[in-house]
């Protein structure tokens, strides 16, 4: 396969996460360049030194990368852009690569949340834009090791109406990454399920599948699926089955998970809350439909969030041996 071998700077992936490092897998086991671009030295060198490890049903691949840089090193403008930041990582990340991104960068945008597209349209708003949406899992167990923990489907599809040309080299890397003509319905519907599940399991500290086991979360569940249900209806999106019933279905399908919302509120990490509910909330004031219970999930949420970052500036301050 030479797919991209005779131009260097085609791809570049940014956010060397969990999905981002599966993706960048896929690059490095075909033999396809692909450049690595990295927030900071520190998480460069942990794959520099250490190669990025990918581990699925038992058996584990260590890839040696050479094409690393921090996105603020010059370089030349980038072909293809796949981004694999969290939503709210997604703009600044942009920005100290500001320099590497011409009209011509093909910008493809892999996560979950909304918002994130329309803030990229404002600032790029000449550049193709795509946006993809997973149903894969994975889960990063160091800087340089990810976990292939779920297998499953890619769609991307155009934000601003135009082909993606090289879409032939992301599906000769997955076989499981499809085109999708209409993508809006479909990040939508895994923005309705992520907008039921992943909030309510900051709420109730707990996994996906005890949600289910907890009378008062379900009942939460059910008037927060009915509101977002309301706004789906109105921007005319259709779900096949109530939002409830599949929400519940995949809180049980990955009971043991826990949420990513819930893995970063743990590790105090920003959440994604401005791009889920909180955007559901921004979208139907402006479509006057009334969400208060999504408005109230995402007021409690900032006040667990504030209340443990308070709690975290105290340990930090406390003196030693008290
Ligand atoms: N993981 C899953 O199973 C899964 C499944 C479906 C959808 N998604 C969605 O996919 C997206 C990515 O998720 P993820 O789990 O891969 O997240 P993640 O593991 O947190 O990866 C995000 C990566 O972006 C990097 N980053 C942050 N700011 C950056 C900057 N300024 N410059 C360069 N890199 C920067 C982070 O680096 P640091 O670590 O140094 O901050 C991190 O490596 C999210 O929207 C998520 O909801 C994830």
């Amino acid at each position: 396969m030479t797919l991209g071998k005779k131009h260097p700077g085609l791809w570049a992936i940014l956010g060397l996460g969990s999905i981002g490092s599966l993706w960048a897998g896929r690059f490095l086991d075909k033999n396809i360049p692909v450049e690595l671009l990295f927030k900071n030295q520190t998480r460069l060198e942990a794959i520099k030194n250490n190669g990025l490890t990918i581990h699925q049903d038992k058996e584990s691949v260590t890839h040696h990368p050479e094409d690393l840089h921090t996105c603020d090193s010059p370089g030349a403008p980038i072909h293809n852009l796949i981004i694999t930041t969290k939503a709210q990582q997604t703009l600044p990340a942009l920005h100290t690569l500001a320099h590497r991104i011409n009209t011509n960068t093909t910008l493809i945008l892999l996560q979950n949340g909304m918002g994130v597209a329309q803030e990229i349209q404002k600032q790029l708003p000449h550049n193709p834009l795509f946006l993809g949406i997973t149903t894969e899992g994975a889960y990063r167990t160091a800087p340089h090791t990810v976990v292939y923990a779920g297998k499953g489907d890619t769609w991307v599809g155009s934000a601003n109406m135009q082909k993606l040309a090289a879409l032939h080299t992301l599906q000769a890397i997955n076989q499981h990454c499809f085109w999708d003509e209409n993508i809006h319905p479909r990040l939508w519907q895994k923005f309705a399920i992520n907008c039921a599940i992943n909030g309510l399991t900051v709420l109730f500290q707990c996994k996906n599948g005890e949600l289910l086991q907890n009378k008062q979360a379900c009942e939460q569940m059910a008037k927060i699926c009915l509101e977002i249900e309301n706004v789906l209806n109105k921007k005319g999106i259709q779900l096949s089955e109530s939002l409830l019933k599949t929400a519940s279905n995949i809180a049980e399908r990955t009971s043991d998970n826990y949420s990513s919302m819930l893995q970063d509120f743990r590790a105090q990490r920003d959440l994604e809350l401005d791009y889920l509910n909180a955007y559901l909330c921004r979208e139907a004031a402006r479509l006057n439909v009334e969400t208060p219970h999504n408005q109230a999930l995402v007021e409690s949420i900032k006040q667990l969030t504030e209340a443990r970052r308070s709690e975290s500036t105290k340990l930090t301050n406390k003196p030693p041996f008290t």
